[in-house]
């Protein structure tokens, strides 16, 4: 395994969409076309729930690791204004949809959820269901900050229908925390799960990160060992996306030669992804786990996992719209990325506009590749008929697998590909097989993070 991680380690998209967004064409995008292609996904079943994911983007400290779009601030007036803009933006998208939508997933994601109060969190989640219903098996759920996480916010969101959070671990280590500038005593962890537990909450998540600086084998050991003590239902194993360049000096809290190497981050990830495997763990898509009873490791099973802008997720909504700053909506045939600065946001929902400003309009190749990216992330194997090999040139993506199949990590058959447990850590570099946008234009620059 060690020999294939230094190999297939490269630069390569997360495909939480395709294509992905640095290969978006702006010429395909307009606000126009963005609401004709929501348009046309819901009208084809209005009945079918929708996925909202809304962006609640302040904390209150910066973590220098920290990839998420999120602004600092101790100054908690600012909650209530944002609320009031979001709920805006949702009344915008229920008049065009012309009916009550039904919602079949939400998430609250951040920044940090929990840096709102949860009488303000009370009043964003009522706003949003007085104008809409839920199905019955609605997936709610929502990121917390162990350190700022109170019983009082997951009793309101409780109360409110969620029954799913994820509580940011990262490292329990301190020298590691001082370095990403992230002080979270073990004490507090614990403290959340349980109340969480206690409250009902059915599923539990810890997100966990290899190759921080300073980080050793020896930290994932005992990340792993107090993680097991814990008993979430469900971890993120991420590795660590090193992105200085797109995310400024929030990332520049320690130096390049702090970090492991990435032969060192391959070990790590194996040791952690055996550890978790030894500890009941199942493994699920690319870089989560879950215990047998967990809903995500269940969605996989029974062939309902799904990938989205929020990442694996157990719900197949085809149309999943993305609230405040910096969300990402998805119609299935259209993408679009909201502003990212609250000024902005604020004017254009003031005119009465979606504050949308980029995206892709898929055409039929991108649609046909979507769909097999996203069967591989989350099935681990793909299959095609006639109808899309006249379209899609298959034998090139075949050749262009040539070497991972020598490697023993897909096996390709007449019209399929199937991805071999050995190739799963490796699903990355296999949906880059299928990526022609990639193919036909390689980034100048580094604009990815390494695949492991
Ligand atoms: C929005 S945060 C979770 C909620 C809360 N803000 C917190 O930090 O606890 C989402 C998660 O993304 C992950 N994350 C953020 N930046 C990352 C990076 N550069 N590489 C890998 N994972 C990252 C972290 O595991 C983090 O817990
Ligand atoms: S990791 Fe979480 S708390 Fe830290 S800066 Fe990022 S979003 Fe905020």
């Amino acid at each position: 395994m060690s020999k294939l991680i230094k190999k297939y380690n490269v630069p390569g998209p997360r495909y939480t969409s395709y294509p992905t967004v640095p290969y978006w064409e702006p010429e395909s995008f307009s606000r126009g076309a963005w609401i004709d292609s929501v348009l046309h996904t819901f009208d084809q079943d209005p009945k079918q729930g929708l996925g909202l994911y809304i962006h609640l983007p302040y904390c209150e400290s910066l973590c220098t690791f920290c990839g998420c779009h999120k602004r600092i601030t101790k100054r908690h007036e600012v909650e209530s204004p944002y609320i009031d803009r979001v709920l805006q933006e949702w009344k915008i998208y229920v008049a065009l949809l012309g009916t009550r939508p039904l919602i079949q997933e939400m998430h609250l994601g951040g920044g940090t959820p929990t840096f709102f109060s949860p009488d303000n969190l009370k009043r964003l989640v009522g706003g949003i269901l007085e104008l809409s219903d839920r199905v019955p098996d609605a997936d709610f759920s929502f990121e917390g900050h162990p350190n700022n996480t109170t019983r009082e916010h997951l009793q309101a969101l409780y109360g409110m229908g969620f029954k799913r959070v994820s509580y940011g671990v990262q490292d329990y280590n301190p020298h590691v925390q001082k370095a990403i500038h992230r002080i979270q005593p073990i004490g507090n962890v614990e403290r959340v799960t349980q109340w969480s537990r206690e409250i009902g909450y059915t599923s539990v998540g810890h997100d966990l990160i290899y190759g921080l600086p300073f980080q050793g084998q020896d930290h994932i050991r005992e990340n792993i060992r107090l993680t097991r003590e814990l008993a979430p239902d469900r971890i993120a194993f991420y590795s660590y996306a090193h992105v200085p360049w797109i995310k400024g000096n929030g990332q520049r809290g320690f130096k390049e030669s702090d970090l492991p190497g990435s032969q060192e981050k391959g070990l790590q990830f194996e040791l952690g992804r055996e550890l978790l495997l030894g500890a009941g763990y199942r493994d699920v898509g690319m870089d989560h786990f879950a215990l047998e009873g967990d809903g995500l490791y269940r969605a996989m099973a029974q062939g309902r996992l799904h990938r989205n802008f929020m990442g694996y997720t157990t719900s197949k909504t085809k149309l999943l719209l993305g609230l405040g700053i910096s969300s990402i909506s998805d119609s299935w045939g259209g993408f679009a990325q909201n502003v990212k600065q609250e000024g902005e946001y604020a004017e254009l929902l003031a005119q009465g506009d979606l504050p949308v400003v980029k995206g892709h309009i898929l055409n039929p190749e991108d649609l046909i590749i979507r769909g097999h990216i996203l069967r591989l992330m989350c099935q681990f194997s793909t299959q095609w008929d006639e109808s899309e090999a006249r379209i899609i040139d298959f034998q090139a993506i075949f050749d262009n697998m040539e070497e991972m199949r020598g490697d023993g990590l897909v096996e390709l058959g007449e019209g399929a590909i199937r991805v071999t447990p050995l190739g799963r850590p490796f699903v990355r570099n296999i949906c880059m097989a299928f990526d022609l946008k990639l193919h036909r234009k390689k980034p100048g620059t580094r604009i990815f993070s390494m695949t492991v």
